[in-house]
C-alpha cells in the first residue's frame, strides 16, 4: 500500500472550510480504496499566525513540507493585513520557494452549470490555461524612492528570462500535445512590450519546433478576452505570462460559470519539490465561517493532486463524483444561485465515492 504525505494548509477565510472539506474528500477515497492511504499533517499558516508571530509562516516552514508528496492549499487574504504580505508572505513563498513554476488552471463547463454565455454550448469550453508562475509580473523586483514627497516614484521590473521562458513553453507545448486537439494558444502582448515579449514569441518559436504534432497560434491578450467570449470552441491550451494568465483565468472562471468551481496547481514539473493545489476563489471573508463556501474548487483542485500523484484511476473517479453532483441543482451552493451548504456538498460527493468503489470492486 501506498501512503502520501500531504501537507494541508486552509490559510484564511474560507481556505478554513473548504480544506477540512478536501481532506474529507481524500479520507473517503482512502477508505474504500485498498491501493493507497494518506498521512495528513495541517498547518496553521495565514492572517490569523500573522497576527501571533508577526510573519504569515515560520522562517523555516519550507523545510516543514518538503518531504511532503503535496500541499493542499486554501486561501490566504484577510481584511486586516495588506495583501501583498499575506501573499508574498506564504502563497508566494512556497511557489517561489519550491520553484513551482507551472501554474495549470483548467476550466470547463461541468454538468449542471449555468453558464452566461448564451451560445455557448457546454462542449466549446474545455480549456486549460497554463500561467507562468516563477517570474515576469511578479518577480517582486522593484522599489520606491522619495515616499509621502511630491517627488514619490515606484517600479515593478517585470523578468523574464530565457531558461524561465523557455521551460514554461515547453510544459505548455507538452501539455496541449498531450490533449487531444494538440492545440495551443501563446498569448503575448509583442505589440506593445517591445522587448521581454518580443523574446517570448521568439522562444514559442523555437520550442515550437520540438512539437512538430501540436498546432498553435500566437493571440495578443486583450484580443484574446473578446476571442474566449465569441468563439471559445477556437481555444484549447494556453499559455500566458504570470499577470496575463492571472486575468484570462478569472474570465475563464467566471464563463464556466462560477469562481467557487476552478481549481488550479502549483506544479513543478521536475518534481524536485512538492507542487501545492488549491482552489482559485481566494478568502471570501464575505461568507466565511457560515458553512456556505463552495467546495468544488477543492475537490477539483484534489483531482489535480491524484493526478500529479500519478493515481489517474482515482483522480477520475473523483471528477465523476463531482460532475454527478453538479448535475443535481439542489446541491448547488449560493455562488451557484443554490442553497446547498458546504456540508451536504461534502457529504454528497463522500456518498458517491463510496457507491463508485463498491461498484468498482463489484464488476472486479
Ligand atoms: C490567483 C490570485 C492571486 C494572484 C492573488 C490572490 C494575488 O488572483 O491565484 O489568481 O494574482 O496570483
Ligand atoms: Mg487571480
Amino acid at each position: 500500500m501506498k501512503t502520501y504525505r500531504i501537507a494541508t494548509i486552509p490559510g484564511d477565510g474560507i481556505g478554513k472550510e473548504v480544506i477540512p472539506a478536501g481532506r474529507q474528500v481524500l479520507e473517503a477515497l482512502a477508505k474504500a480504496d485498498p491501493a493507497f492511504a494518506f498521512e495528513f499533517e495541517d498547518f496553521d499558516w495565514g492572517g490569523d499566525y500573522y497576527r501571533k508571530h508577526g510573519v504569515m509562516m515560520p522562517e523555516r516552514g519550507l523545510d516543514s513540507l518538503r518531504e511532503k508528496d503535496a500541499i493542499l492549499f486554501g486561501s490566504a487574504g484577510d481584511p486586516d493585513i495588506p495583501d501583498h504580505i499575506t501573499l508574498w508572505g506564504l502563497r508566494l513563498k512556497i511557489c517561489q520557494g519550491f520553484d513551482q513554476y507551472a501554474n495549470v488552471r483548467p476550466t470547463r463547463i461541468l454538468p449542471g452549470i449555468d453558464a452566461p454565455l448564451k451560445r455557448c454550448k457546454p462542449a466549446d469550453l474545455d480549456w486549460i490555461i497554463v500561467r507562468e508562475n516563477s517570474e515576469g509580473e511578479y518577480s517582486g523586483v522593484g522599489g520606491r524612492v522619495h515616499q509621502g514627497h511630491p517627488i514619490e516614484a515606484a517600479t515593478d521590473v517585470s523578468i523574464m528570462t530565457r531558461a524561465g521562458v523557455e521551460r514554461i513553453m515547453r510544459f505548455a507545448f507538452r501539455l496541449a500535445q498531450s490533449r487531444p486537439r494538440k492545440l495551443l494558444t501563446v498569448i503575448t502582448k509583442s505589440n506593445a512590450q517591445r522587448h521581454a515579449m518580443v523574446m517570448w514569441d521568439q522562444i514559442a518559436l523555437e520550442i515550437s519546433k520540438e512539437f512538430p504534432d501540436v498546432q498553435w497560434d500566437k493571440e495578443l491578450v486583450d484580443a484574446a478576452t473578446a476571442r474566449m467570449v465569441n468563439r471559445p470552441a477556437t481555444l484549447d491550451t494556453i499559455v500566458a505570462t504570470n499577470l496575463h494568465a492571472d486575468i484570462l483565468s478569472d474570465l475563464a472562471a467566471a464563463l464556466a460559470g462560477s469562481l467557487g468551481i476552478a481549481p488550479t496547481g502549483n506544479i513543478d514539473p521536475e518534481r524536485r519539490y512538492p507542487s501545492m493545489f488549491e482552489p482559485i476563489h481566494g478568502s471570501a471573508f464575505d461568507i466565511m465561517g457560515k458553512g456556505l463556501a463552495n467546495p468544488v474548487g477543492t475537490f477539483w483542485s484534489v483531482v489535480m493532486l491524484l493526478e500529479h500523484l500519478g493515481e489517474r484511476e482515482a483522480a477520475k473517479r473523483v471528477m465523476q463524483a463531482i460532475e454527478t453532483i453538479t448535475a443535481d441543482t439542489s446541491l448547488h451552493t449560493g455562488d451557484l444561485g443554490g442553497t446547498a451548504t458546504t456540508a451536504q456538498v461534502t457529504a454528497a460527493v463522500c456518498a458517491q465515492l463510496a457507491k463508485a468503489t463498491v461498484a468498482a470492486s463489484r464488476a472486479a
